[in-house]
């Protein structure tokens, strides 16, 4: 079993959660990176005119990407992210919509403030239809590696 953990992070709270899941699974990393990267005042959601605000609330943003993952031998794609207003940073969809997923399980996982992983993967699945979704975690700085294991043990993955 192939496993790929990649990851879009700024501030490298979700960076942390993908070295664990990586830890478990014994999966290589791949971090997802813009070409251009966000710089602090781009993160500002208290700005309505900052870049993320723009993006998300943009259906038909696009986040150019630096570099795309070999996916050869891979079955499983770990995603993960921070929750930018409420579901997956633009960047994610961009990934996802540049990559052939046939036969390639994805699995999300996020960290953020508070909002539930279950109100992202619904908006997800809508805007990234046709693939394999697993149902996916939201980790924080106290998800230890055995909650990490249970997780992954019950997705069952072929
Ligand atoms: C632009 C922006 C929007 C965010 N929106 C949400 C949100 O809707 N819900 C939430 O719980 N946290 C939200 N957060 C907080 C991040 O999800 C949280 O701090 C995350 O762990 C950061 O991960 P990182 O360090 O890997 O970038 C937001 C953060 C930013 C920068």
């Amino acid at each position: 079993m192939s496993i790929l953990v990649s990851y879009f992070s700024t501030g490298g709270v979700t960076a942390n959660a993908a070295k664990k899941i990586a830890a478990v699974t014994g999966g290589r990393i791949f971090e997802i990176e813009p070409e251009i990267p966000y710089s602090f005042k781009d993160l500002d959601w208290m700005d309505s005119h900052s870049r993320s605000t723009l993006e998300s609330k943009d259906p038909n943003a696009k986040v150019a990407l630096k570099k795309l993952p070999n996916l050869i031998g891979v079955k499983t794609l770990f995603v993960g992210f921070p929750v930018w207003w409420y579901t997956c940073p633009k960047i994610i969809d961009t990934f996802l919509a540049s990559l052939n997923l046939k036969g390639i399980q994805v699995i999300p996982f996020c960290t953020s403030g508070g909002t539930p992983l279950q109100t992202c993967e619904k908006k997800m699945k809508a805007s990234n239809p046709g693939l394999d979704w697993k149902p996916g975690l939201r980790l924080t700085a106290s998800t230890t590696l055995e909650q990490i294991r249970a997780w992954i043990d019950s997705l069952n993955l072929a």
